[in-house]
């Protein structure tokens, strides 16, 4: 996925239009049949560019070669104001129920759909992985109310907030550094947490951290409890994702301890 702002053009999965007349293509239908495969050998490629990579080089280079860019913002699909009207429309209503003064929106990403929201609390915090998104994001949003600080989800000391929102981050990350997330949020002095998760999707699977799946954080390994409350985006692509909402206290720490743990035996046992 290249940078694509203002071009609107995206040919996901298939061919662009007018490619059917094209000679090639005609001559031998084979060589048209490559592209899935060259993008499925670049997919496997890039993961494991990831692999040998730490976290920030991860979500920097993501963010740097526009990996996730959609013609409206380099945090991707999921980000846009199409993508998000429902969430908007029922996020100041939570907020205010959670009595949210403060909101820690961890993995902000851009900020695009999400500065028609901000008005909604006395002070947000945006943060993210990689400093230069944080610094435009300064340059661009940075106000008395309004500001982003770079820090990292699975290991950093968290600001004193309300409620971390944490919208499309933990489906990007490791079972693993999942487990030191539910641990750093922990440690926070929050008292919500507000993440995605797709209650439909029955079985977990573990990712490389930068990829991505459907992740339903009621199922094992995380086996959250049931959320106080969950919002529906109304997106329906992987089962209908959902933003759900729980008191911190409520994620164990020995969950995330035990999902740590039981990872490392796990891949120890893999690699004999
Ligand atoms: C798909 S974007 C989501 C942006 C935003 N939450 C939204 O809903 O539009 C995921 C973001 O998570 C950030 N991220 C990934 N790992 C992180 C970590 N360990 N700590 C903080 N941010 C992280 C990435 O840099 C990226 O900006």
């Amino acid at each position: 996925m290249n940078k694509r702002r203002g071009s609107g053009n995206r040919h996901e999965g298939g061919l662009a239009p007018g490619a059917s007349t094209d000679r090639t293509s005609v001559i031998c239908p084979l060589l048209t049949m490559r592209q899935p495969i060259r993008r499925l050998i670049a997919r496997k490629l890039g993961l494991l560019r990831f692999r040998m990579m730490s976290m920030e080089q991860v979500f920097l280079y993501i963010w740097r070669n526009q990996n996730w860019g959609s013609s409206e913002t380099v945090s991707g699909h999921g980000s846009t104001f199409a993508q998000t009207g429902m969430l908007r429309a029922a996020l100041p209503g939570l907020f205010k129920k959670l009595g949210t003064k403060v909101l820690l929106d961890i993995a902000c990403g851009e900020y695009n759909w999400m500065s028609a929201i901000r008005p909604s609390v006395d002070s947000y915090i945006g943060a993210d992985i990689v400093p230069g998104l944080i610094d435009e994001n300064q340059i661009r949003h940075g106000d008395r109310q309004t500001q982003f600080i770079c820090l990292d989800i699975t290991r950093d000391l968290l600001p004193n907030a309300d409620v971390a929102f944490c919208r499309d981050c933990l489906v990007h990350l490791s079972f693993r550094d999942i487990g030191k997330t539910l641990k750093n949020l922990k440690r926070s002095k929050i008292e919500y947490v507000v993440t995605t998760t797709f209650p439909a999707t029955t079985a977990n699977s573990d990712i490389v951290t930068g990829d991505w799946r459907p992740l339903n954080v009621e199922a094992a390994p995380l086996r959250f409890p049931k959320p106080i409350k969950i919002i529906s985006e109304g997106t329906k692509s992987y089962g209908e994702k959902c933003m759900g909402v729980w008191r911190t206290s409520d994620l164990s720490v020995r969950e995330g301890e035990h999902l740590t743990s039981t990872l490392t035996r796990w891949q120890a046992a893999g690699s004999q």
